[in-house]
């Protein structure tokens, strides 16, 4: 037996046996060379082995972690609308009451909490711009919105390899108005989009509201979008635009690979369908390793990207953007016999922020806390929840989906709001209202025993409903 693979069975019988146990760390990679006089090489080889086996976790710049018992995943369920169909979910009304309630635990709000994010910095940003600014701070922007900011957005891109120019970003309030301005500027009621089943609820609003019908295509909690699927569908019907989340799909998770985005982009440009891509959440993978957007492969203009500020920086200051290519000036059209432009000093503060921060650092911290709060989370619900519990194992994002098999989530939200916490019910992330023993739970509360508590409270109730 090699040297690494002797240290690996050391500590996996130390896993197995109850000694090192789930979320607890393992020594650091020093020690473990110090301790067992192997090379560090040797010692990270054999972390890297119980990585593979599903037995450990490595956080960025933390080390290994002992991994919870990994619960099965949800089934993944074949989407059953496969002919188009109006959205026909009566609860979508019930997000938006409890969006206007503020004195809930909120696990069903899918943001981090204002502890992990850089709030000091954005008042400095804020009033910073206001004192030596005033008159472009409380002016029009141009209905483009400020280039400094467009500028900024640009160079993340460029970071990530993408090639982007300010000239074809348009600002927004949030993605969620980037997704409805592209949505209008496409379609024309009637017609048909393309949407991820599951997928987040604001996206079959905007599509309801704008009386589109739908198609539906899996997203599966193991590798995001269906491909295979989405060509048959764009085969068999004229769909004018797709969006699509496939990096971390809300509420799942799920990441769609290079492979398969390429794939995906091929089949839409061949169909003449335009892809929103939804990219909100691209930035929050928990490895530290940003997935490309579906932008980076685009060669036939058949993309909008939509991104925003607000699942990284601050969700209030409401800023968003969307990529337009060939679209940027039909976008613009429509954006400006809406909204004219967008808020001023938000735009402004953002752009002064990110030139004298390091969104970088800010990200790692953030993704680490939310890796942190999963795990836990994790190991909360494999304690006491019935055992039936399935849950998603996600890479990134902010959403925890669960599955659990003959409970009535609806039910379960209902009994958790009385208890004042707010949960998502499953049938929120479907057109009619499928996933009906599913919940989602945000990760980007910090965990404490508040958290612990809720967690508890929630796994009692479900083995009652
Ligand atoms: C997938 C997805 N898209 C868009 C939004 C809306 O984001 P914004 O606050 O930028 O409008 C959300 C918010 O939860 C989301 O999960």
């Amino acid at each position: 037996m090699l040297l690494y693979e002797q240290l690996a069975t050391q500590l996996r019988t130390q896993i197995t046996q109850g000694a090192l146990r789930a979320g607890e760390r393992l020594p650091s990679i020093r020690q473990l060379a110090r301790s067992h006089d192997v090379s560090i090489a040797t010692a990270v080889q054999a972390c890297l082995q119980l990585e593979r086996e599903g037995l450990a976790q490595a956080r960025p710049r933390s080390g290994y972690f002992v991994r919870a018992a990994a619960p099965l995943p949800p089934e993944a369920r074949p989407s059953r609308r496969r002919t188009p169909g109006n959205v026909s979910n009566p609860m979508l009304q019930d997000v938006l009451d409890m969006l206007a309630r503020s004195d809930l635990l909120p696990l069903h709000s899918a943001t981090p909490s204002p502890a992990l994010l850089p709030q000091a910095a954005l008042t400095a940003s804020l009033s910073r711009c206001l004192r030596h600014a005033p008159t472009a701070a409380l002016d029009y922007a141009p209905p483009q919105g400020h280039l400094a900011l467009r500028r900024q957005i640009a160079q993340r891109y460029a970071q990530v390899g993408v090639t982007v120019s300010p000239d074809e970003i348009v600002i927004t309030a949030g993605a969620m108005e980037a997704i409805s301005i592209a949505l209008r500027t496409l379609t024309q009621p009637g017609d048909v989009v393309l949407v991820e089943a599951p997928t987040y609820h604001g996206i079959l609003q905007a599509v309801a509201a704008l009386k589109l019908k739908v198609l539906e295509v899996p997203n599966l909690p193991d590798r995001g979008i269906d491909v295979a699927r989405l060509e048959q569908l764009l085969q068999q019907n004229k769909v004018r635009a797709a969006v699509l989340v496939p990096n971390f799909n809300n509420p799942l998770g799920s990441l769609t690979d290079d492979a398969a985005k390429q794939a995906l982009l091929k089949s839409c440009a061949r169909h003449k369908t335009v892809v929103i891509e939804d990219d909100i959440y691209g930035e929050l993978a928990w490895s530290g390793q940003r997935p490309s957007p579906l932008r980076r492969w685009d060669k036939h203009g058949s993309v909008i990207t939509c991104g925003s500020f607000s699942k990284i920086l601050a969700p209030g200051l409401r800023v968003g953007w969307m990529v337009g290519g060939d679209w940027t000036e039909a976008l613009l059209r429509t954006k400006y016999f809406s909204t004219v432009g967008s808020a001023s000093l938000p735009q402004l503060a953002l752009a002064d922020y990110l030139q004298r921060h390091d969104l970088q650092r800010h990200l790692r911290q953030l993704c680490r806390a939310l890796a942190d709060n999963a795990q836990r989370m994790h190991q909360a619900i494999a304690h006491n929840w019935p055992k039936s519990t399935r849950a998603c194992t996600p890479q990134g994002g902010l959403s925890l989906w669960l599955q659990l098999p003959g409970v009535n989530t609806q039910r379960l939200f209902e009994l958790a709001l009385r208890e004042g916490i707010g949960t998502s019910p499953g049938m929120l992330f479907s057109s009619r209202g499928d996933y009906g023993d599913c919940l989602r739970l945000s990760c980007g509360l910090p965990w404490n025993d508040k958290l612990d508590h809720a967690l508890r409270q929630l796994g009692q109730l479900a083995s009652h409903c």
